[in-house]
């Protein structure tokens, strides 16, 4: 046995197991494994999960905030004005030092499986083909999956139909597509449906940006659940973000979650931006604008948190952590109570695994010993304090460690370490 990790705390359990790592894959999980292994490592309690998977970011557009100038009015449309201007200046090399940052990044916050949506309204490609480079060069650390993404539109960009399928014969992995943005109506359920169906020609899964407004008129979804029954691609497509159905009146979304749950579409929420982007339009009361986070996982369909944006036109912040987006989630989407929290460490997990198609996920004997090792005692403290990822794993191998900071109190002319803890 190469590695044991002893003293680790799975899903909340009120007991510690030890992990043997042999060949890269989990041999043993109990309590007290006898074999002291080539090395041991005393977890000393933390909690600990699957590696984490971030669905939905663009990485493009990381590390763009404020070039050429920032978002003062808030809105996604004045993001996507922002972005077309930086688009005109991008470089493959540009995007691929962002891009290696920012997986770093991810990859210190124990992420080691990212979907990104990549801009191809742009003749150039010059975005799309720094992360076909980057996607090799960082194979051994993260599985990238990219997703070919009109941010301008299909039927609304000079050739975008031919841009979208051309994005795909370079290697594309995912078919991408955003109805609500496409002028028309018309245009909106053409850009559903051609998704859809390049997707279903061409075997490849399918991640729509889709009602992403706070517009309760707009209804794509219906669309791209109606063209995944008929199509018979049930499980293959993904709706992101989602945010109209919080504006939907109650008889509409309920007839709607049914049909998402017939065409078992994976549901993908993004906190982060979301709140700082919705109801940007609205007085007094404002709107939360997310999506019905807690219906739908209800009813057992399959829903995700991840970032969207790291530093970008439509959010200025993040450091791409799915965890981060969790912690806001719990105040956003009212996820207080100790089930739900739990559920969301499960929609930064072995939920968007499921979307993702990942294979042998999972923390049991036989799989490749991928984990994530928080600094923190339970999965509920890891939320509350956001808490820094002590030990990244993959294959059996760290390819991540923080070293915890330390706080000391002076009083009374005693110094007294603090943990934070109950
Ligand atoms: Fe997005």
């Amino acid at each position: 046995m190469e590695l044991v990790l002893r003293n680790a705390r799975l899903h909340d359990n009120d007991y510690l197991v030890d992990i043997g790592i042999s060949d890269g894959k989990f041999s043993e999980i109990k309590k007290n494994i006898a074999d002291k292994g080539d090395e041991e490592i005393d977890l000393k309690g933390r909690f600990v999960s699957p590696p984490l998977v971030e669905i939905h970011v663009h990485m493009d557009a990381a590390l763009t905030v404020g070039e050429p100038r920032y978002n003062l009015g808030g809105s996604l449309l004045e993001g996507i004005d922002i972005w077309s201007e930086r688009k005109k200046t991008l470089t493959k090399e540009d995007v691929k030092n962002r891009v290696r940052k920012a997986l770093k990044w991810e990859i210190s916050n124990g992420v080691t499986r990212v979907r990104t949506h990549v801009d191809v309204c742009d003749p150039s490609f010059n975005a799309l083909n720094a992360l076909l480079e980057i996607k090799k060069e960082f194979k051994d650390y993260i599985d990238l999956q990219i997703v070919a993404f009109p941010q301008e539109g299909i039927f609304s960009y000079p050739d975008g139909e031919e841009l979208m399928r051309k994005a795909m014969e370079k290697g594309t992995d995912v078919v991408g597509g955003i109805p609500h943005y496409e002028w028309t109506r018309e245009d909106g359920v053409k850009d559903a449906i051609f998704a859809v169906s390049l997707g279903k020609e061409l075997g490849k899964m399918v991640d729509l940006h889709i009602d992403e407004t706070d517009d309760e008129h707009s209804r794509f979804v219906e669309v791209l659940a109606a063209e995944t029954i008929k199509n018979n691609y049930l499980g293959k497509v993904t709706a992101s973000h989602t945010t109209a159905m919080h504006s939907y009146n109650n008889a509409y979304a309920f007839k709607l979650l049914g049909w998402i749950k017939k065409a078992e579409l994976n549901m993908v929420t993004n906190p982060l931006d979301n709140s700082v982007l919705q109801a940007r339009f609205d007085t007094y009361p404002k709107r939360r604008g997310h999506t019905r986070v807690k219906e739908m996982d209800a009813m057992g369909i399959n829903v995700s948190i991840a970032d969207d944006s790291i530093m970008d036109p439509w959010y200025p912040l993040g450091l791409g952590d799915p965890l981060q987006a969790a912690f806001v989630f719990v105040h956003y989407g009212q996820m207080s109570g100790y089930n739900e929290m739990m559920r969301l460490i499960e929609m930064i997990t072995t939920n968007p695994a499921k979307t993702f198609g990942a294979k042998d996920y999972g923390i049991k004997v036989g799989n490749p010993a991928d984990l994530v090792v928080f600094d923190a005692p339970t999965a509920i403290d890891a939320i509350r304090l956001v808490s820094r990822r002590y030990l990244v794993i993959k294959n059996g191998n760290i390819i991540a460690q923080t070293k915890p900071y330390e706080t000391n109190i002076f009083m009374d002319g005693k110094e007294e370490k603090i943990d934070f803890i109950k």
